[in-house]
């Protein structure tokens, strides 16, 4: 058995300690919104944060994750209401939604460290995360939105 932290509280997982930390937050722990894209490293829609660093979560194993506290986006805010989520509500940021909440989760990791970035700040936070329906315009709209509104 591992035990991992998640969103405040400790869940033990049967499983290898390889297994990626996506697998089993989505197969074994049923949190279904971290989402599975390239299992390589190279996409940023399986992003969570580990002590509130984003990290990748298809990339992670679980073994490797430690007493670390681990965030996904069913746990970034209680209701939903995080600034981000309030602005990309807002700005109608999604298309296909897919790559959104690993968009958001690399952005909540962001304003973790600079509240108010600049637009190369956003740029050099964000270039890791793929979107293959080009929402990068709005997403870069409502980064800034939430800044304002304190994230
Ligand atoms: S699925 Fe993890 S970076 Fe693409
Ligand atoms: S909204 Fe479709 S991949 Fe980003």
């Amino acid at each position: 058995m591992i035990n991992l932290r998640v969103n405040g509280t400790t869940r033990a997982v049967d499983a290898d300690p390889a297994m990626p930390l996506l697998w089993a937050l989505r197969d074994l722990l049923g949190m279904t919104g971290t989402k599975y894209g390239c299992g390589i490293g190279a996409c940023g829609a399986c992003t969570v944060h580990l002590n509130g660093q984003a990290v990748r979560s298809c990339i992670t194993a679980i073994g490797d994750v430690g007493d670390q506290q681990v965030t996904t986006i069913e746990g970034l805010s209680p209701e939903g209401t995080h600034p981000l989520q309030r602005a990309w509500i807002a700005n109608n940021v999604p298309q296909c939604g897919y790559c959104q909440v690993g968009q958001i989760m690399q952005a909540a990791a962001l304003l973790q460290t600079t509240p108010k970035p600049t637009d190369q700040q956003i740029t050099d936070a964000m270039s890791g995360n793929i979107c293959r329906c080009g929402t990068y315009q709005r997403i870069r709209t409502a980064i800034k939105q939430a800044a304002e509104l304190g994230a």
